[in-house]
């Protein structure tokens, strides 16, 4: 063990900097109840930034194989840092909780690791309770009205296909075959009055593993096409395994549509041998593939626009087409909801994305965490408006992971409203 008596010759500039605050720390944290309250800080810090990294490292266009090895070692680093750091230095840690001795006990490093802890866990904190759902802030009032669906239940069928999903299911609280289907009014600024009433269905995240059955997902597609939408828009994901490639043109094309079905890729849609298969697949269900495209389309006669945003994982739109003043309505499907201000830039007016699968999980008050995002779980799902474009994101209707707290699969049947009316 390290000796608590510091060589003078260690005296550098960051001791300099870190021992006043130190001391400062000491002095105001005195009693040890504030103390122990001071280091369980330091702990939320630690975690809290190694969470604010997760989402992060996930919003990434990188490979997934690369991701998941970063995620790997840094899952690892997460818990053996202050394991180790707690085994070391446990008795001077104890003797200061204790108030039996002052922080500088602790060699500057340590010191410095818990400073930044404080400050960045305290910067990053502050903006994740910025944007929590409760506080409202840059979100869409939309009247919204919501069935649940035990799909098991009103099909008559067994959903779970293997072992380790039927596990999963009987899990308390999970809620993976709760199906909510969402008929939302959505206010859309910009909306012409022409398109007011108009219907779309949104499904996202379809994430075909062989886990789940396929008339899961078939549900869905039957509810979207009797509802009579005018359009069916799909935001990716939608297989993950190569052999559930070959369920495609069965499910998808009983959908219906007055003025079509469209779909873009997302990330677990690089995990087939041939990501091009998928369009071809879909395509020959009838679906229309937008990723990477503009589409001018007649909506109600008006002269529309509908944009395919894949990025980072595939491609987005690189024509200028803002000052096109002919175009009286954009509709942007993205996968993920980071392509927000992409949209905001390029003048869209409604954006339609899935991705963060409303984090999976969702916590009271405090919402949802987990969220593979640049902006981490301010947009895990619900409806937003930064101008000129308002923002849907869908929770998803399925995921890798068989777990659903709180958090139902969504299926979203969207009449698009103009604002006061
Ligand atoms: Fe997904």
């Amino acid at each position: 063990m390290r000796s608590l008596e510091r060589d003078p010759a260690e005296a550098t500039s960051m001791i300099d900097l870190i021992q006043p605050l130190a001391n400062r720390l000491d002095t105001l944290f005195a009693e040890p109840l504030f103390r122990i309250l001071l280091l369980a800080a330091i702990l939320l810090a630690h975690f809290g930034l190694r969470l604010t990294f997760y989402n992060r490292l996930n919003s990434m266009g990188w490979k997934r194989a690369t991701i998941k090895r970063i995620e790997k070692i840094a899952f690892a680093e997460t818990w053996i840092t202050p394991f180790v750091l707690g085994w070391i230095f446990f008795h001077p840690i104890l003797s200061w909780l204790r108030g039996e001795a002052r922080l500088e006990v602790l060699p500057v490093g340590v010191l410095a690791y818990a400073a930044f802890c404080l400050v960045m866990g305290g910067l990053f904190g502050f903006l994740w309770l910025l944007w929590r759902p409760i506080w409202k802030i840059q979100h869409v009032s939309a009247k919204r009205d919501v069935q649940v669906h035990d799909v098991s239940k009103q099909t008559g069928l067994t959903l779970a296909r293997t072992r380790k999903c039927r596990w999963a299911a009987k899990l308390p609280m999970n809620q993976i075959f709760e199906m909510a289907v969402e008929q939302i009014e959505l206010p859309v600024v910009g909306l012409p009055e022409k398109l007011d009433g108009y219907k779309i269905a949104h499904l996202s995240d379809i994430h075909l593993t062989g886990q789940v059955a396929p008339d899961f997902t078939a549900h869905a597609v039957s509810i979207a096409t009797d509802w009579s939408p005018d359009l069916i828009a799909l935001t990716g994901d939608i297989v993950d395994k190569q052999p559930c490639v070959a369920w495609l043109h069965g499910l998808f094309s009983p959908a219906r549509a007055k003025d079509g079905c469209y779909f873009v890729l997302g990330n677990h849609d690089t995990r087939v041998s041939d990501p091009d298969v998928v369009r071809d697949r879909m395509t020959d269900a009838g679906w229309i593939d937008v990723g990477g495209k503009i589409e001018t389309v007649s909506l109600r006669s008006l002269e529309c626009q509908l944009l395919g945003n894949e990025w980072p994982w595939f491609t987005r739109p690189n024509d200028p087409f803002i000052s096109d003043e002919s175009i009286d309505f954009r509709l942007c499907l993205s996968h993920s909801p980071d392509q927000f201000d992409w949209c905001r830039r390029n003048g869209v007016d409604l954006m339609l994305a899935g991705h963060t699968h409303g984090g999976q999980g969702q916590l009271p008050l405090a919402g949802p965490i987990l969220s593979p995002s640049w902006h981490g779980s301010r947009w895990a799902s619900g409806d937003f408006y930064r101008s000129p474009t308002t923002l849907h994101v869908s929770r998803g209707l399925s995921g890798v992971h068989l777990l659903r707290i709180r958090c139902r699969p969504e299926l979203s049947l969207i009449t698009l409203r103009c604002p006061g009316s």
